[in-house]
């Protein structure tokens, strides 16, 4: 499962848009394409993503025969197969997982993962869109960033070195998940950043407060209100609130 080739580009616009265009095209393979550079890597919400070389840009498209809801709990996947990219290059880093798929390091954002599929005559379609800061740290996120090089102190990992890692591990965590996703989200759950903790989650123009108090069967967030009520977030950014008192 997950054995497809792999097909490295020395620069592209972006690897999720190779993809896309490959779907389009009506006749594609199961690939990995993984580049040195993009010109236009895309982030989620329509943001850019600085693409600088020396960090890792990959999407795996392949088909997929699941259904949409179980579609929805790839970002588990993913960022735990980029979890362990980190684990397996570093020591004594703590790389907690912001829900869905935020993957940090001391609050410092360390990947970006993009999932974007759609439906085929049969089954459907996914193109999981993996960049992962191996030498740089691009800044202009809204928030603190960092890279293995910075979490390692030197720059002996390169892309190509970590892309092999997360063809393993992205191997490894897909093949756990379909096994039994419960597997995937007990493995979330003990990496969770904010566990127990208030938390602030935007959703479109509204914001919603409460404690983090795990993750649903279907890979919800589940948030206590401040009125006890318990509600499961299925989409939405979430910040972590520290030093704010909610009354
Ligand atoms: C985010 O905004 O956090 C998601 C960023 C996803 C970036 C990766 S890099 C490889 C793939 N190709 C793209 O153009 N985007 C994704």
């Amino acid at each position: 499962m997950l054995d497809f080739p792999v097909e490295w580009f020395d620069e592209i616009d972006s690897t999720n848009a190779e993809a896309c265009r490959r779907v389009q095209s009506g006749q594609f393979d199961d690939v990995w394409i993984a580049a040195q550079a993009q010109s236009m890597g895309r982030g989620r919400l329509g943001r850019e993503w600085k693409s600088p070389v020396g960090n890792l840009f990959a999407t795996a498209l392949f088909r997929f025969d699941g259904t949409m809801s179980d579609a929805s709990k790839l970002p588990f996947v993913s960022a735990l197969a980029v979890a362990d990219v980190f684990d397996a290059f570093t020591e004594n880093k703590i790389v907690s997982l912001k829900w869905p798929n935020d993957v940090q390091c001391d609050g410092s954002k360390l990947s970006g993962i993009l999932i974007e599929g759609g439906l085929l005559e049969s089954g459907s379609w996914v193109a999981v869109g993996i960049g992962i800061n191996v030498s740089e740290a691009p800044e202009g996120l809204g928030r603190p960033t960092s890279c293995l090089a910075k979490l390692r102190g030197d720059n002996v990992v390169t892309p190509q070195i970590a892309f092999e890692e997360l063809r393993q591990s992205f191997k490894h965590r897909f093949t756990e998940f379909a096994n039994d996703f419960e597997n995937t989200r007990q493995a979330w759950l003990q990496r969770a950043d904010a566990l127990g903790e208030q938390v602030a989650v935007s959703r479109g123009n509204e914001n919603i407060e409460g404690v983090f108090e795990g993750v649903g069967k279907s890979g919800e967030m589940l948030l206590r209100l401040l009125n006890g009520e318990l509600v499961a977030i299925t989409a939405g950014d979430v910040e972590l609130i520290k030093e704010r008192t909610i009354t």
